[in-house]
């Protein structure tokens, strides 16, 4: 069942439409590109990859699109919609990913790009635990991670409400590790947002 605080996320993501991606757009140095690269250079063509928090599908879900199978879910239809468009040749979920199931075993790959520190922080380790279920042995996820000792934030935000939540980096990588995970890459890393300076986590780990 999905939580309160997630309805309030893909609310505040269906009222933003096309604003999102305008802010995103005056993001400068934002380190997606290698971090993606760390992920798809470790992969065969025909890989399937589950994309957590999609959102409108650019440019994360297109360039996972040109090599692999792509399920990318979001719980704001309106995104979806945005990605359904931009990414023909990715399959596309409107779901809460906390509470979305998937079948043991079937992804090479998981991927979530800045999607996590909307997630209530208390439910990080059991959806850890699930996404390692729904890997291949040996399959690898990459996350951006919020590093804020945040238990639970609402407030305006690019024009709509909406909450975070998110662990200090320590807890991140101790929840990750007492899932099963073996860290292979962990890095604190900033970069600026059109506000200021934004400080994320980034992980890739393997099953
Ligand atoms: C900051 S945006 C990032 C979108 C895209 N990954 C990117 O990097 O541009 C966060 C996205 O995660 C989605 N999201 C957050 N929590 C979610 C949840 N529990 N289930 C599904 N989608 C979620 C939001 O709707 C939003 O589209």
């Amino acid at each position: 069942m999905t939580d309160p605080r997630t309805r309030i996320v893909g609310e505040g993501y269906d009222a933003m439409g096309e604003h999102f991606a305008e802010w995103s757009d005056r993001i400068v140095g934002d380190p997606r590109r290698w971090w993606a690269e760390q992920l798809t250079s470790r992969l065969t063509d025909g890989a399937r990859v589950l994309e957590l928090g999609c959102g409108s599908g650019v440019p994360d879900t297109q360039l996972l699109a040109e090599r692999f199978r792509v399920t990318g879910v979001d719980i704001s239809p309106e995104q979806i919609r945005r990605a359904r468009r931009s990414v023909p040749n990715a399959e596309f979920l409107v779901a809460d990913f906390a509470a979305a199931e998937f079948d043991p075993g079937h992804f090479e790959a998981v991927a979530a790009f800045y999607s996590f520190n909307h997630v209530p922080r208390e439910l990080l380790a059991g959806l850890f635990g699930r996404i390692r279920s729904w890997l291949v042995t040996d399959g690898l996820f990459l996350v951006a991670l919020g590093t804020g000792d945040t238990e639970g934030w609402v407030g305006e935000w690019l024009g709509t409400t909406m909450f975070f939540s998110s662990f200090t980096p320590e807890t991140n990588s101790r929840l990750l590790e007492d899932a099963g995970f073996e860290l292979l890459l962990d890095e604190v890393v900033s970069f600026l947002e059109p506000e200021g300076e934004a400080t994320f986590q980034w992980v890739l780990a393997r099953r």
